[in-house]
């Protein structure tokens, strides 16, 4: 399927900027401001879930990949929708007839005494997860996404970012290519298997909005 327009809705929780129009539009992508609703619920599971299977299957064992299903995925996605921790943020990248292909997760406050003994904790913003669809990676929703996630984040003052990725994973790249420092690394564990994690940084989120 190949989308040729592609638009971008900002989905937030507790939303005062909803139905805003933002100036800054690529020649491929308009980008919009929308309330969050439920009814996005199905999109963001399954781009998540998808992009795991795509990116992660030389990286992750292919069992818990194979294991990954929309159905599990719905309690989680479905209580941070409905009942949204203070200060996350979510952002949908939608092509046309309303597809969601692309998400980002943030929050405003991270708490997590492994990043403190990194002193990862004056990093008060946290990218916590993006994805998007293998058939549209390259296009630079991700870089849109996250120029989204770090205009909320200095709208509420913050201009210092982290976020973790997977030691293996190739997407580190995308980091880089933003800017992002590596801060250090810690391990997860992920369908009982332990994985090493690393950790990139951001002093001044302004210079992402550069790039
Ligand atoms: C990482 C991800 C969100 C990036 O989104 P995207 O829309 O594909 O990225 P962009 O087009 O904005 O990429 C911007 C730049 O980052 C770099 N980059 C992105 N993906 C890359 C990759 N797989 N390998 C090397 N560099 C990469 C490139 O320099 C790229 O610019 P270029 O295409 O002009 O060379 C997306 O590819 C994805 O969902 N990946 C799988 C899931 C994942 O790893 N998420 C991050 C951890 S939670």
């Amino acid at each position: 399927m190949f989308h040729d327009h592609l638009h971008l809705r900002f989905v937030k929780s507790q939303c005062q900027y909803h139905q805003l129009k933002i100036t800054h539009i690529l020649s491929y992508l308009d980008l919009y401001f929308s309330k969050v609703n439920l009814s996005d619920l199905r999109g963001i599971i399954k781009v998540h879930v998808d992009t795991w299977k795509t990116a992660y299957h030389r990286i992750i064992s292919e069992d818990f990949l194979q294991s990954l299903s929309y159905e599990e995925k719905e309690a989680n996605w479905r209580q941070r929708l409905e009942k949204p921790t203070h200060g996350a943020i979510i952002y949908v990248a939608e092509a046309d007839q309303n597809e969601i292909i692309g998400f980002a997760l943030a929050t405003l406050e991270i708490y997590n005494p492994i990043v403190a003994l990194l002193e990862a904790e004056r990093y008060n913003g946290e990218l916590c997860a993006i994805y998007v669809l293998k058939e549209f990676q390259r296009k630079k929703i991700g870089t849109e996404l996250v120029h989204m996630v770090v205009k909320y984040f200095i709208l509420n003052n913050i201009y210092r970012m982290i976020t973790w990725v997977l030691k293996e994973s190739p997407y580190r790249r995308f980091y880089e290519k933003l800017g992002g420092k590596y801060i250090g690394g810690q391990f997860l564990e992920i369908g009982g298997r332990k994985y090493s994690e690393v950790a990139y940084a951001w002093e001044n989120i302004n210079k992402i909005l550069l790039k």
